[in-house]
């Protein structure tokens, strides 16, 4: 190579990394004297978040709006709907103090809307990027984007309702991967007879719903059976208006939900293992999670096929179109209910397990008992429901959206005739008697674990049984065993998940810091939700993984407890297997099987 190709290509060399320097310098204020101009960026402290402008997909439209990362996790756009042609937009604050996108013209063609500015203003990045406009002097936040939702669900940014107005904030789903304009899907919090939820809404129709809200989780969704899991809160705030939010713990994390132009509300995380951002749930995973798939009366599973199913006492309303998979029709009772005819014999109730309860519940503060009664004493209640947080709910007219799910959810109590409890006669007979057997097999079992297990184990177990005395209300875990006088399998699984919890072994602290090397760098697997996750090797040589809980997620021992009893009932293959836990002082930690070729499952990041 002779000098002067040798310069030339120290040239070109150079003049890329004056382009980079160009694209990529970042500023991280903007005030009322400095532009931002395609196609330089806002950046955040930590260099995580940028605002500027961006080109979604394959579109040539330039849309001024914040990203994580890179540009393919976009998290918000200011010009939704009035894309620039050009790449001569600008970011600026304008003379009345607001946050504007003007266009090649000049023209404003978004503002952050402020009325009345009297002193000067900046505009930064604060947590999560949430992008703020400042009142300079007092340094009060006047405007941010987290109050103004476009398909993301940010940590901190609240799906409102206006108890005074009705005016509910809401996520709109893009038209199109690479049209950010507001396409047909939007979602939002609803409201009624002081139940709470989250819907999904094709244009006006219902698509999909949460489940009701009860101050811990959303109990139609079987993913969140543990608060503690996705930092979801909501309720009343006293000042007129009711909030679901969700927060987490620190700043490094980055996790949002996304309602994408599908109308699927999907979870994305970044994945440290992986290092790439991916879907960690997603609101539809099956047919069953439409709306209504399978009309009134009826429950959906999607392990079943077909996937809807009449409930006992109900037949399809129409067999030919059940018959087609046409299921919307749903189903029509059999037997009329005491109060439409002559009948002397009291009507009764038929349990659906953990189901995602149906739309349209009424709340009432009562007891389980009481709202067995005040349910069979209106005969225009056809269910009800309990649930230590919401207490009772109950129905009137059509049952819509029954889901089956395999865990969480609620037990819903259907209102049937007489004549239809008799029908399962001979059913409860073969129940009764399995569950007998079943119950003793358990119990021997449970004696031969109890004998061999050590003292630890025994010791957990009464102190997650005084959790359960002393923490009545939290959640409706502690209070499914055992509480319903329907049926008595409810011990059974009580039962099992004593037995389970005898096997969980109780570490001591200075064990699972030797097995981590103390919690060495070099051993992290990853960083989840609520902290670290560690590898280890125990004194025999089992390899582990051990969930060391941050004391910034504010997880009390009832939710730890509650974690512990979740995954004890829940070891499915799928599922990484719990081992053991550790609790000492401020401490928190758990401890899971170590699966080495498969990415640990989102269950321990989750
Ligand atoms: C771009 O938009 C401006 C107005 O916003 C319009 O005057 C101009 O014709 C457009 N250019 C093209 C190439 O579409
Ligand atoms: C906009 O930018 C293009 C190049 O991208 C340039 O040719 C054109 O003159 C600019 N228009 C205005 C109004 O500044
Ligand atoms: C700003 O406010 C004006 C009138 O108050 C309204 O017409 C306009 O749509 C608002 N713009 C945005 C981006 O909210
Ligand atoms: C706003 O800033 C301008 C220039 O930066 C300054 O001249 C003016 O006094 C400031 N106004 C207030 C109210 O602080
Ligand atoms: C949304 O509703 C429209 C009609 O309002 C319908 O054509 C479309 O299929 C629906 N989308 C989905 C995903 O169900
Ligand atoms: C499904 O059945 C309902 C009535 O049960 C009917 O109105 C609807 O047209 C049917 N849909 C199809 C696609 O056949
Ligand atoms: C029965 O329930 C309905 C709906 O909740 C209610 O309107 C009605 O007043 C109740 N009837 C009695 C007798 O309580």
């Amino acid at each position: 190579m002779n000098f002067s190709s040798c310069s030339n290509l120290l040239l070109v060399l150079f003049i890329v990394f004056l382009y980079l320097l160009h694209v990529s310098i970042g500023i991280d204020t903007i005030t009322s004297s400095q532009f931002i101009k395609d196609p330089e960026t806002l950046l955040s402290k930590d260099g995580s978040y940028a605002f500027g402008f961006f080109s979604p997909g394959n579109s040539i439209n330039r849309y001024a709006g914040i990203w994580w990362n890179s540009r393919s996790t976009v998290i918000w756009v200011a010009n939704r709907n009035q894309p620039i042609n050009d790449s001569n937009g600008t970011i600026t604050i304008s003379e009345d103090g607001n946050l504007v996108v003007l266009n090649g013209q000049k023209q404003v063609i978004w503002s952050s809307n402020v009325s009345n500015i009297e002193s000067n203003t900046t505009s930064q990045f604060s947590d999560h990027g949430n992008l703020v406009l400042l009142d300079s002097t007092t340094g009060n936040i006047l405007w941010q984007s987290i109050q103004e939702p476009s398909d993301s669900l940010l940590p901190g940014m609240k799906l409102s309702i206006n108890k005074r107005t009705g005016e509910k904030s809401k996520l709109r789903s893009w038209k199109s991967p690479s049209d950010p304009s507001v396409g047909s899907f939007s979602s939002s919090s609803v409201e009624r007879q002081n139940i709470l939820e989250v819907f999904i809404w094709n244009e006006t129709q219902p698509y999909w719903r949460s489940g009701p809200w009860n101050g811990g989780v959303f109990t139609g969704i079987d993913t969140m059976t543990v608060a503690y899991f996705n930092g979801f809160q909501g309720g009343d705030d006293g000042e007129g208006n009711i909030n679901i939010y969700f927060t987490i713990p620190n700043e490094e994390i980055f996790l949002i939900y996304k309602l994408n132009s599908q109308g699927k509300l999907e979870e994305t995380s970044w994945n440290d293992e992986e290092k790439e951002v991916q879907v960690t749930w997603t609101s539809r995973k099956s047919e069953c999670d439409v709306y209504g798939t399978c009309g009134a009366f009826a429950s959906c599973s999607s392990l079943n096929t077909p996937i809807c199913s009449c409930l006992k006492g109900f037949e399809p309303r129409s067999i030919q179109e059940w018959n087609r998979n046409n299921w919307t029709g749903g189903c029509v009772r059999r037997t009329s209910l005491k109060c439409e005819t002559k009948s002397t014999k009291e009507d009764g109730f038929l349990k659906l397990k953990m189901v995602k309860v149906p739309d349209f519940a009424s709340g009432i503060a009562e007891t389980p008992d009481i709202c067995r009664r005040l349910c069979l004493e209106n005969c225009s209640c056809t269910a009800y429901s309990n649930d230590a947080g919401i207490g009772c709910m109950t129905w009137t007219g059509n049952l819509l959206d029954i889901q089956q799910l395999q865990m969480g959810g609620l037990d819903l109590y259907f209102r049937v005739a007489h004549a239809e409890l008799d029908r399962g006669g001979n059913k409860t007979v073969i129940i009764t008697t399995s569950v007998i057997i079943g119950t003793l097999i358990i119990s021997i079992c449970a004696y031969i674990m109890w004998r061999r297990t050590s003292n630890s184990s025994t010791k957990l177990w009464h102190s997650i049984k005084s959790t359960r005395k002393t923490n009545k209300k939290d959640f409706q875990l502690f209070n499914k065993g055992g509480t319903s006088d329907e049926n008595n399998s409810d011990d059974v699984f009580g039962g099992l998940s004593e037995v389970r919890l005898q096997e969980l072994l109780l570490f001591d602290f200075e064990k699972l810091a030797t097995a981590t090397n103390n919690f060495h760098l070099s051993n992290k697997l990853g960083q989840g939700g609520f902290g670290p996750v560690y590898k280890g090797k125990l004194q025999d040589g089992r390899e582990i993984a051990v969930k060391r809980l941050s004391r910034a997620s504010g997880q009390g021992l009832e939710e730890f407890m509650n974690e512990v009893v979740v995954l004890c009932k829940l070891q499915h293959r799928n599922l990484v297997r719990l081992l053991g836990c550790c609790i000492d002082g401020d401490e928190k930690m758990l401890m899971y099987e170590y699966m080495p070729n498969k990415s640990l499952d989102a269950f321990i990041f989750g």
